[in-house]
């Protein structure tokens, strides 16, 4: 019988650990952390991934601003905006919710936050660092993974793993966060993409599969091997009629027919996306102590 990966209950579990850091920071007259996200346009999923995070800063007792610019904003007006917030000491961590409009470019604007206030771990000094092995900020996603999977005591070292999809954000990350020389590292990583010919032969001998493709339901049974841990990152958005918003989420993975099969899995909504936050809401407590990094 395979076990869920409760994500929720993980993440709230760890919303109150900072809750009471924070509580402790408020006693001691120190300074409550401030999370500024910027949010460009109308975009409907990312206005309810950034209402999350206000409301999960709110939870754990942090201070938030959201900064709505218009789809129309010139790029200038947006990296002033966050040369502006790099300057100021009040805002601890800054996040610039992705996607952009076509006409600003995203590396720019990644390039432009100050690594110290990076709490995305975007940027190319965080990557860069996380890749050695220096203190960073690592990317919300992938440490949140790396997180259930240690509270699950689930063992990585030795271990082969398949990580299909090479974002940025979080395949390519997460698959050298496993890999890498540290206390919780030590897998043997093989990274699949769209270019990959034989994905089913590779994720089909994996002890752990890990798929953030954002393709629905792309992982099947005939994928997966006996006993295998499964970690679903899709969040593709799909119409349904029996949901109040009109649509529901869907994992990359087959769960139905994938669950029988594995030692563990995560569901989707309730697994991975409830630790990104919480990775987040870390990195920005991180940033306000200026902890080195
Ligand atoms: N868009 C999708 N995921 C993320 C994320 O983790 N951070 C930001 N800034 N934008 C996103």
């Amino acid at each position: 019988m395979y076990q869920i990966i409760d994500g929720k209950n993980v993440a709230n579990q760890i919303k109150q650990e900072i809750a009471d850091e924070v509580a402790d920071i408020k006693k001691k007259g120190g300074k409550i952390p401030h999370l500024v996200a910027i949010l460009v346009g109308t975009d409907g999923a990312s206005e309810t991934y950034v209402s999350h995070k206000e409301k999960a800063c709110e939870r754990v007792g942090f201070r938030s601003t959201i900064v709505r610019m218009k789809e129309s904003v010139t790029e200038n007006e947006l990296l002033d905006k966050i040369a502006e917030f790099n300057h100021d000491d009040d805002i601890d961590g800054m996040i610039v919710q992705l996607p952009l409009p076509d006409h600003i470019s995203e590396h720019k604007v990644i390039e432009t936050i100050n690594p110290k206030k990076d709490v995305d771990g975007f940027h190319p000094v965080n990557i860069g660092r996380m890749v050695i092995g220096f203190p960073s900020y690592v990317s919300a996603t992938p440490a949140g993974i790396v997180e259930l999977l240690k509270r699950y005591k689930i063992e990585i070292s030795g271990k082969s793993c398949v990580v299909i999809g090479r974002s940025n954000i979080v395949g390519t990350p997460l698959s050298i966060l496993l890999s890498r020389k540290t206390s919780y590292g030590n897998a043997t990583v093989t990274l699949c993409h769209s270019r990959t010919p034989n994905i089913t032969e590779l994720s089909s001998k994996a002890d752990i599969i890990i798929v953030a493709m954002g393709k629905a339901r792309f992982l099947t049974a005939d994928m997966v091997k006996e006993g295998a841990v499964v970690i679903d990152v899709g969040t593709t958005r799909i119409k349904s009629d029996k949901t109040k918003s009109g649509w529901k989420l869907v994992g990359d993975v087959a769960f139905d027919e994938v669950a029988p099969k594995c030692s563990y899995i995560t569901p989707v909504p309730g697994g991975v996306g409830p630790m990104t936050i919480v990775s987040l809401l870390k990195n920005t407590l991180k940033a306000s102590r200026k902890e080195k990094n």
